[in-house]
């Protein structure tokens, strides 16, 4: 499949870049920076993107790309620190500016392809400390902002382009319209990458692999993807278990082993094995501690079964590209903000072969093969709920009793969204509960009773995400419900913080 390929200099968003690619139809890869050359030329790219990083280019550690690149005669185009990389390569000047973040008004100057119907301006989102202060010899300016003279730069004859600021970012009016006319108009690469392709070249790669799969499944629609394309590659030689850890939500357990019966001919298994992760978590407060533990826990039950049912080579997980980079563990250093379980929290000790098809995706891409392989609508529209489950969404020691007010005001806060024909608009929606607590009144006496908090939240990929502005109404509906029927409650309160600086779950 024709490509475009992305080097990685360490941006949060690298990943964006082949992501927004994609979204036209194009297989986009995104590689370490210093990937070697061979391997470079074996992937056969038709154009070549630097991402943007935390490094000055006048740095002696400084990542640089490697010279032969520049001779491959490829088309290439810099953002932001890969835009000083390519001024710094062809002898301009960069030098260390005033910080600027956020969106800038790009005047659009000089006829340039990679500019072309951008009309005169655009905002475009800068995120950078260093800007070029002179440019090589054989370029031209093709934009600046007001702080930044040569925020966007070109050598058509050798078909090389600069841009300060983030096309990958949505901030940026009219970003991918500026990575269409890279990749299609200058790259002339071929709109070949659909959700079909994926999955028919990932069915073809895993029906090479031998040995048995062991497909850990959750309910969710990323573990279940991930069995349906192994099913479709390897048949009976994969087994898929489900593990019920006690931190599902309400009544999950029923519904999951129902669904998985009733809709797939998958070999599946399932786990009663809530008093083993339960009494692992007695006492635990840290969050990084619960997540390990469960992660733990999952891996042992895995590998007992594996013993016990095996012989088994693979162990395969629904893991996302989200998963991945805020774990740390992705090619490029972007620096651990949760470990989520499926990724950071695997032991040293696991005999198990990792296979995670998933890996490279968003969840909305998901959704898409999800749709084609004919997955039911009623999963298709579930919420995502992380691997740790209610043990993430309860802060502090997981007890019986938090566990029963997280289950029940969730239920409550989704049936709400449901009536209110608001569900399937959210992203997120449930409620979390620690060990604050608040006096109320019920019926003239006191009581001193739980906070619960509601988070309901609007994102596409889970990197970012707003709370939703729910209507006084169903919120007034939702805290009356959950203080009348959940008799531990007294106060509701509704989470007015976006990510970032929060996350999605509250540990
Ligand atoms: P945060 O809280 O990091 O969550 O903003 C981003 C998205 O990931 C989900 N999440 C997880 N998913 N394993 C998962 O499979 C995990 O350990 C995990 N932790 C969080 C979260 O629900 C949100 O959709």
């Amino acid at each position: 499949m024709e490509k475009i390929v992305v080097l990685d200099f360490g941006s949060q968003y690298s990943h964006l870049i082949c992501r927004r690619i994609r979204e036209f139809s194009v297989y986009a890869e995104l590689v370490p920076y210093d990937i070697s050359l061979d391997e470079l030329k074996k992937l056969e790219p038709k154009g070549i993107i630097f991402s943007g990083g935390p490094s000055s280019v006048y740095n002696s550690d400084a990542p640089m790309p490697k010279k032969e690149i520049f001779e491959m005669k490829l088309p290439i185009l810099g953002i932001c620190y890969g835009h000083q990389l390519i001024v710094n390569n062809f002898g301009g000047k960069v030098k260390h500016a005033n910080k600027e973040y956020g969106s800038s008004l790009l005047i659009i100057e000089n006829d340039s392809d990679l500019l072309s119907g951008m009309g005169e301006s655009i905002r475009a989102w800068m995120s950078h400390g260093d800007e070029a202060e002179q440019i090589p010899s054989g370029f031209k300016i093709i934009g600046h902002t007001e702080n930044a003279n040569a925020a966007a730069i070109a050598n058509q004859e050798k078909s090389i382009y600069g841009i300060q600021f983030h096309p990958e970012v949505v901030h940026t009016e009219q970003g991918t319209e500026i990575l269409k006319n890279f990749a299609l108009k200058i790259c002339k690469v071929k709109q070949e990458w659909t959700m079909e392709t994926f999955i028919e070249n990932t069915v073809n790669k895993i029906s090479k692999i031998d040995g048995n799969v062991l497909c850990g499944v959750s309910g969710g629609i990323d573990s279940t993807v991930t069995a349906l394309l192994i099913q479709k590659a390897i048949g009976s030689r994969l087994m898929c278990i489900f593990v019920d850890n006690g931190l599902l939500r309400l009544d999950e357990e029923k519904e999951i082993e129902e669904m998985f019966r009733k809709n797939f001919a998958l070999n599946f298994n399932s786990i009663n094995a809530k008093q083993q992760f339960l009494s692992k978590l007695k006492g635990v407060t840290e969050p990084e501690q619960k997540r390990k533990i469960v992660g733990e826990e999952f891996i042992k039950i895995f590998t007992d079964f594996a013993e016990k049912n095996g012989p088994f080579k693979w162990l395969a997980q629904g893991t996302l590209y989200p998963d991945v980079i805020e774990s740390g563990v992705s090619k490029g250093p972007a620096s651990i903000i949760k470990t989520h379980h499926n990724v950071g929290g695997l032991p040293d000790w696991l005999n198990l072969e990792i296979l995670e098809p998933l890996r490279e995706l968003y969840k909305d891409e998901v959704r898409e093969i999800a749709k084609i392989l004919g997955v039911p609508k009623k999963l298709l529209s579930r919420h995502p709920f992380p691997g740790p489950g209610l043990a993430v969404r309860i802060i502090g020691e997981v007890t019986d009793k938090k566990l029963k007010i997280a289950k029940i005001s969730s239920k409550i806060v989704e049936e709400e969204l449901e009536e209110s024909q608001l569900y399937d608009k959210v992203w997120q929606a449930y409620a979390a509960v620690g060990d604050d607590k608040a006096v109320g009144v019920v019926g003239d006496e006191r009581k001193y009773g739980n906070i619960v908090m509601i988070r309901v939240v609007d994102s596409i990929d889970a990197m970012t995400a707003d709370w939703t502005r729910l209507p006084h109404g169903l919120l007034e509906k939702i805290s009356n419900r959950i203080t009348n029927e959940i008799e531990d409650v007294t106060w509701v309160t509704y989470v007015v913080s976006s990510k970032p600086p929060a996350t999605i779950e509250p540990q």
